[in-house]
């Protein structure tokens, strides 16, 4: 997006966003202590936001892949990489297109709170696959549609305004689906609340394995 309105945009996410994202998702962080030491190598994480899994990363990661289409989120993101000390690629650009990363070559992938507000799910999910090593394992913590039929009707009620107000972010998708259809293993994933707004408190979260 060019012009002034890209600037204000791009502001906008970089002053006011990124907050608002730290913010709301504070009740997640006992989730990415437990779920990110499990990185090891070199790690891909798609959807960086403005960094927030950083500090979870262990001594076992050596090197980080990150992927993050919003210009002002990047910035903040670049900010917190610099000061992490290890050596890292930030790639603005969408997860659903064609990145510039080799084939296989990432031991471990990381999905957080990402796959709600994608367009292109298939796409993203098969360009995490072809950069992921065969079999590894891809980290997965995501707010998915209820299991209890009440609660997924609210969800799918109120989607449209959810929507309206939080950047796309889908209070209902079948997540665990989308990751069958593209190849993973989904069987050590575990369905759980999280620490979220009653609308988006169920999750799916664990580690998912690609196909060999
Ligand atoms: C709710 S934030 C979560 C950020 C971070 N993963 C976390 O755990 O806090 C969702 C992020 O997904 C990013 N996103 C949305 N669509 C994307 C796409 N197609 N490819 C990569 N990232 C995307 C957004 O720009 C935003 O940074």
């Amino acid at each position: 997006m060019a012009g002034r309105t890209g600037r204000l945009k791009t502001w906008y996410e970089e002053h006011v966003l990124a907050g608002i994202l730290d913010g709301a998702m504070a009740g997640v962080e006992p989730l990415r202590a437990e779920l990110l030491p499990q990185a090891r190598g070199r790690v891909l994480e798609v959807g960086f936001g403005t960094g927030a899994n950083l500090p979870h990363y262990g001594d076992e990661v050596s090197s980080l892949v990150a992927v993050e289409p919003s210009e002002g989120l990047a910035r903040v993101a670049r900010r917190r990489l610099e000061a992490w000390g290890r050596p890292f690629e930030l790639i603005e650009m969408s997860g659903s297109r064609r990145l510039p990363i080799d084939d296989a070559s990432v031991d471990v992938a990381v999905l957080t709170f990402v796959l709600c507000s994608v367009k292109r799910i298939p796409e993203l999910l098969a360009e995490v696959r072809r950069i992921l090593r065969p079999a590894g394992p891809l980290l997965v913590a995501e707010h998915v549609v209820a299991g209890t039929p009440g609660h997924a009707a609210a969800q799918r009620a109120l989607r449209p305004i959810w929507k309206a107000c939080l950047g796309g972010c889908d209070p209902a998708r079948d997540t665990r689906g989308h990751l069958e259809a593209a190849g993973y293993d989904t069987a050590a994933l575990e369905e759980r609340p999280l620490g979220l707004p009653w609308l988006v408190r169920p999750g799916l979260v664990g580690v998912a394995r690609a196909p060999r």
